[in-house]
């Protein structure tokens, strides 16, 4: 058994391009999860955010011929970063899914021929699980704990037990929380198409000017919708313009507050009930939330959700915004565990575009056109 081992992480399934390295020191003869003592060694990312930016959303084809074209470049600035060598790093662990399959093609073939040519064991990582293992990570939260991911391609609240053992609890049936984002500062003709640009323009605007609906707000359960919301955001933004021939500033500002105040209190509502359908599987031990995804750096999310838990005496924990968003470092962590779990992948190893976290869990998505939705 390994002392430590260092672990290489690529990420590709959406719009960046991220290598991080990891070591992991093993405390105990036998690796337990709150037996490790995580060094972060090295992270390089690079948006795709211009690439993609007068498209109004991310463009497949743009984004693999861009990860391809980039990851050797952030392969090499990271070992730079670390001062390490090719032969140093002791396992490859790469995206395997969900995500854009050019994109995750770009991953895994780089990462099959760093495998291929030296010999070091490949490892397919489920995003999802990146995501979800990264509070345990960054803040060493023990499990069970549960962890709202909200980004622009999912949102789904999960009680993390283990590595293998992660039940979806609810999810939203519909679209994904940044995407909605993404499309309210599209609509708004803001300078940059990206939830971060809702709240900038948000704080200065008034969050009671407009009441936009909370759907599923009145469901006794954690699933969550958003198109209706951004349908109503949608109507309001055509009224406007249709009353005054555009919008000003104020207006982009007031939308921009209200929306946001509606995103915070659907998160509000559904992570209370989340909490207490945990409250079943967490048992006499404190329990634990945390937060990853992208919309987890909008502060007035994070800050409601923080006092929510402090109400309830709930241990809140949110990882550094860098790691909640996409990232090589949580896929380099997750791979580890996997490896030292007693799993690894071979050169057979494909992309999965859909690949549910929790497979035995038929609820809210079934199958599509294109075989099991994520
Ligand atoms: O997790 P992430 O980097 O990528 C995936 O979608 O997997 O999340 C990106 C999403 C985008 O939709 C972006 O608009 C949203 O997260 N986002 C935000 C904020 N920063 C990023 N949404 C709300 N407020 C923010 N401050
Ligand atoms: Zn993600």
């Amino acid at each position: 058994m390994h002392k430590s081992i260092i672990a290489l992480g690529i990420e590709s399934s959406c719009d960046d391009t991220s290598i991080g390295i990891i070591k992991i020191d093993l405390k105990d003869e036998l690796f337990t999860a709150e037996g490790l003592t995580l060094e972060q060694m090295g992270l390089v990312t690079e948006s795709q955010d211009k690439l993609h930016k007068d498209y109004g959303g991310v463009v497949p084809e743009i984004a693999a011929r861009a990860h391809s074209e980039r990851i050797d470049v952030c392969f090499k600035e990271v070992l730079e970063q670390c001062n390490l060598e090719l032969d140093c790093i002791d396992i490859i662990c790469v995206t395997a899914g969900p995500g854009l399959i050019g994109g995750l093609l770009s991953g895994i073939n780089f990462a099959k021929g760093l495998a291929f040519s030296t010999g070091k064991p490949l490892i397919g990582v489920n995003h999802l699980i990146g995501h979800a293992l990264t509070p345990q990570m960054t803040d060493s939260l023990s499990y069970p704990y549960l962890i709202l991911l909200a980004s622009g391609g999912h949102c789904q609240y999960l009680a993390v037990s283990g590595v293998n053992k992660i039940e979806r609890l609810g999810t939203t049936i519909d679209d994904a929380p940044g995407e909605v984002f993404d499309k309210v500062a599209k609509m708004l003709g803001l300078p940059i198409f990206s939830g971060s640009e809702v709240e900038k323009y948000a704080t200065k605007g008034n969050k009671n000017r407009f009441s936009f609906p909370l759907p599923l707000i009145n469901k006794n359960d954690c699933d969550l919708s958003f198109s209706g919301l951004k349908s109503s955001v949608r109507r309001q933004v055509d009224r406007l313009v249709e009353k005054q021939s555009g919008l000003y500033l104020h207006d982009q500002r007031d939308i921009c507050a209200s929306f946001q105040e509606a995103m915070k209190l659907i998160f509000e509502n559904k992570t209370k009930k989340a909490l207490e359908l945990f409250s079943k599987i967490s048992s006499d031990k404190e329990m634990s939330f945390s937060l990853a995804g992208g919309v987890a750096a909008n502060k007035t999310i994070r800050d409601s959700l923080k006092g929510l838990c402090k109400e309830l005496n709930v241990h809140f924990s949110a990882p550094p915004i860098a790691l909640c968003t996409d990232n090589g470092l949580m896929i380099a962590y997750a791979g580890a565990q996997i490896y030292l779990g007693g799993s690894e992948d071979n050169m057979s190893l494909s992309p999965r575009p859909r690949w549910p976290i929790d497979m035995d869990n038929q609820k809210s998505h079934g199958f599509g056109k294109r075989g099991r939705k994520v």
